[in-house]
């Protein structure tokens, strides 16, 4: 907005002047302007203008010269604001006013013939999913990087116990490679939810009008292959009014940013002392300005702390679109600031969760430790089980012989014989020696298991689906 500040709307006649005697006040200019936000949705702006242009003309409101000079107005007018030579004025409301301004001023009068049958609101909804499209597929991309990177560091961590937790209290033992791959499950659920989202989002609103449909026959089908879309909205009504695309868009960033968020939060606890199961790459961390021995893992809280702009930015936008009668409302440009910025959230974290995560130095002398002992208990009961113990009785059990061993300070393998059997006539010290976080991840085998053949199979097939 620097240039839009450096010159003055003053004198600039407004497009809908016409109505008007007086002058906006410049406190209402600077209140209902969108142009600092919707800038960026200019590429989409002139793509959908010069779609509108070729309807034009195959209407036969426009003729083929004044068609080409139109597009070559725009085309002139999209070079400027690539280039960042776009000189924005006060007075221009939105992206659509500055670009229509613009073009006036570039080819004369015949810039005001661009408008013909469109109001901003079919434009600006037709801008959304233009930009909506482009994003998921970003999103998709996006996504698919940090997968890979989870993916590469699984494998390198195929045999690497640790202790998996339930509570936040040791559990059972488990591979990295196999928490690693959770998170790549979630992450391709939500690559569905943007497909999905997009999928949706591919119908054309242009020709709706203001609300009530365009009074020429605009040949809308024809727009929509020019961009590419699969579809025509089918009630002009709800083509300018509603913005569940957007939401929709928001629920899967929210939901996606859920799941950084936990990984996040996950990098904060091993990265403690007291878990010490991991230490963060120097160029990945920061010092303490008071603290000499501090290093501090402030890239996975802010992606946990950022979780909250995300799932703000959704209930944002649905509490703008609540209350709103038909049709459009000035209210919905509020959904751009929410929607802009929870995707360039989201997208961020992502770009630095895959940068981070292979950098990180799994500390798997410390991880194996923590999953050996006590997390070994069902590995015991499983044992009994198999000789034709029921579970429920084996359970009861192993917790007794869980009781001794914190009672007595013994490890599980070094029961003796005698206080085996005091417990079990079918428990024996070879039994209990035998046991070993090793063991314990090999015994499950089933499909979706932490057991190393399982998980190499889910590996094989995770790289086959996400790309290398
Ligand atoms: N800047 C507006 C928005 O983002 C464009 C549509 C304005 N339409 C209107 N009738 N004032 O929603």
């Amino acid at each position: 907005m620097r240039k839009a500040r450096a010159r003055s709307g003053a004198g600039m006649r407004k497009a809908w002047a016409g109505r008007f005697a007086g002058k906006t006040a410049p406190l209402v200019e600077a209140f209902t302007t969108s142009l600092p936000v919707d800038r960026v949705l200019y590429p989409h702006d002139i793509a959908g203008s010069v779609a509108h242009v070729r309807a034009l003309v195959r209407a036969r409101l426009l003729s083929r010269a004044e068609g080409a000079s139109l597009e070559r107005g725009l085309a002139t007018v999209l070079r400027e604001l690539d280039r960042g030579r776009f000189a924005f004025q006060a007075a221009d409301e939105d992206i659509h006013m500055a670009v229509e301004r613009r073009l006036t001023e570039l080819i004369g009068p015949l810039g005001g013939k661009l408008h013909t049958g469109r109001s901003r609101n079919d434009q600006v909804a037709l801008d959304l999913r233009l930009w909506l499209r482009a994003e998921c597929d970003a999103m998709d991309g996006a996504i698919a990087g940090l997968q890979r990177a989870l993916v590469k560091l699984a494998r390198r961590h195929r045999s690497t116990i640790l202790p998996g937790y339930t509570h936040l209290q040791r559990a059972q033992p488990i591979l990295l490679a196999h928490h690693l791959l959770a998170y790549r499950e979630m992450l391709a659920r939500d690559r569905a939810r943007f497909r999905d989202c997009r999928e949706r989002a591919d119908e054309l609103p242009l020709g709706a009008g203001a609300l009530a449909g365009a009074g020429f026959a605009l040949d809308r089908p024809f727009v929509a292959r020019q961009l590419g879309f699969q579809r025509v909205t089918a009630n002009s009504i709800d083509a300018v009014a509603d913005r569940d695309a957007a939401a929709e868009f928001l629920a899967a960033a929210a939901i996606a940013m859920v799941h950084l968020s936990r990984l996040g939060e996950e990098i904060v606890l091993w990265s403690s002392e007291e878990f010490g199961f991991v230490e963060l790459p120097d160029a990945f961390a920061t010092g303490s300005s008071m603290m000499p021995q501090k290093k501090n893992p402030d890239v996975a809280e802010l992606v946990r702390g950022r979780t909250g702009r995300v799932l703000g930015a959704l209930v944002a936008l649905l509490t703008t679109l609540k209350g709103l009668p038909l049709a459009y409302n000035r209210d919905l440009q509020e959904d751009k600031p929410v929607l802009f910025d929870g995707a360039r959230t989201l997208r961020e974290a992502l770009q630095v969760l895959a940068a981070m995560m292979p950098r990180l130095a799994f500390r798997t002398r410390r991880m194996a430790a923590a999953a050996d002992g006590l997390l070994l208990a069902t590995d015991v009961a499983d044992v009994l089980v198999e000789r034709g113990v029921p579970f429920r009785e084996a359970h009861e059990i192993v917790g007794g012989l869980v009781r001794h061993c914190l009672a007595t300070g013994t490890r599980l393998r070094d029961l003796d014989a005698k206080t085996l059997r005091g417990h079990s006539p079918l428990l024996t010290p070879a039994l209990v020696r035998g046991l070993t976080p090793q063991r314990s991840v090999a015994r499950r085998r089933v499909v979706g298991g932490t057991a190393p053949a399982e998980v190499l199979r889910q590996l094989t097939r995770a790289e086959r689906e996400d790309g290398r």
